[in-house]
């Protein structure tokens, strides 16, 4: 009996440990911000060595009295694995912190940086939302930021241009890395295409690596209006302003990165989960019932109610899905 009870005050405690863990674990990425705001992994980076404490401190944008809590950010944030230490030489116990694959993502200048990621999904218009969610799940609002807002996301981005700034720079950093990834990798992909619209493809990270790399390819970048305002194509690339479910420009391929989708009302976001970790990242769809061609046969309608998960590259000229094996096989 008495075992019995020691063995279910030792799970208890484990569970308790569970939920503190939870609990703080904002405590994680709040540390990060901040290392972010104050400039810590460039400040790191531009030492050009392992960095001692005392060095990093007098470096650092803050005040005086702040000084001892730095290295408790700094254990927090080695912890975690985004920065390590390292002996400053041989014979000297004093170590330096360096930077790790992780800190080299946040750094300002790094063209793969995630550092404006961090303050786009930090941003309280992104944050507060959250809060609703118990308070969703009782009522008939299309979504918790629809609740805390009154409108939809993209609604409200279109009307804050700082935030459709942020937005848009996060997801360019985001996608640096996998577009590159795409046109190294999985070039096959795209063969035998003459033309691809990139739907909601934001600032045209993803575009314009294709067009690069493949310079037959006539790509076309499709998102709304206040995102592609500003952006000027090049030879084999233009931006064209619009709502996906209203009309998308023709092409023998659409692609679809990330997640638009979480926002369409009544597509099932599991699903829509399921197949981000499926293809690393990407989420697709395709219409159930292929695409209706306009009158003149140069537009194509994305109704929302057909939309199904499940491909990245739709060849809409046959109506056949365009090398999902490669896709998933240069994924794997
Ligand atoms: C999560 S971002 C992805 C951006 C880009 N594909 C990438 O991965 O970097 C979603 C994009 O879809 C765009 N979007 C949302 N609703 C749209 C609509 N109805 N028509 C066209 N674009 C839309 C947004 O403006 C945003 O740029």
């Amino acid at each position: 009996m008495e075992v019995q009870s020691e063995e279910r005050t030792t799970k208890l405690l484990g569970a308790q440990t569970n939920v503190w863990n939870h609990i703080f674990s904002f405590i994680n990425f709040m540390s990060l911000n901040c290392a972010i705001e104050l400039g810590i992994p460039d400040i790191i980076h531009n030492y050009g060595q392992p960095m001692p404490l005392s060095q990093l401190i007098t470096s650092l944008p803050i005040h005086p009295s702040k000084t001892s809590f730095v290295y408790r950010l700094m254990r927090m944030l080695t912890h975690s694995g985004f920065f390590s230490q390292q002996k400053l030489n041989e014979n000297e116990l004093e170590v330096g912190y360096v930077l790790t694959d992780a800190s080299i993502l946040l750094l300002k200048d790094n063209p793969l940086s995630m550092a404006p990621f961090m303050h786009a999904i930090l941003d309280p218009a992104l944050t507060n939302p959250w809060h609703q969610l118990p308070t969703w799940f009782n009522n008939d609002d299309p979504s918790a930021f629809h609740m805390e807002h009154g409108m939809k996301m993209w609604d409200y981005i279109a009307l804050e241009p700082k935030l459709n700034h942020l937005f848009n720079d996060a997801m360019a950093g985001d996608t640096e890395l996998v577009a590159k990834m795409v046109t190294d990798k999985c070039k096959g992909v795209f063969k035998g295409l003459e033309s691809l619209v990139d739907v909601g493809g934001g600032t045209g990270t993803m575009a314009k690596a294709i067009a690069q790399s493949l310079p037959q390819i006539e790509c076309t970048v499709f998102d709304l209006p206040h995102v592609v305002a500003s952006l000027q194509g090049s030879a084999n690339l233009k931006y064209v302003g619009g709502d996906m479910f209203d009309l998308i420009p023709s092409a023998d391929a659409i692609l679809l990165k990330e997640p638009e989708l979480e926002y369409v009302e009544g597509c099932d976001e599991l699903e829509v989960e399921e197949n981000m970790e499926h293809f690393g990242g990407f989420a697709t769809l395709k219409s159930q019932g292929g695409y209706d061609d306009e009158e003149n046969g140069q537009i194509l309608k994305l109704n929302e109610n057909e939309l199904e998960v499940g491909y990245v590259l739709t060849d809409t000229t046959q109506g056949q899905p365009l090398k999902y094996d490669t896709f998933i096989e240069c994924n794997a």
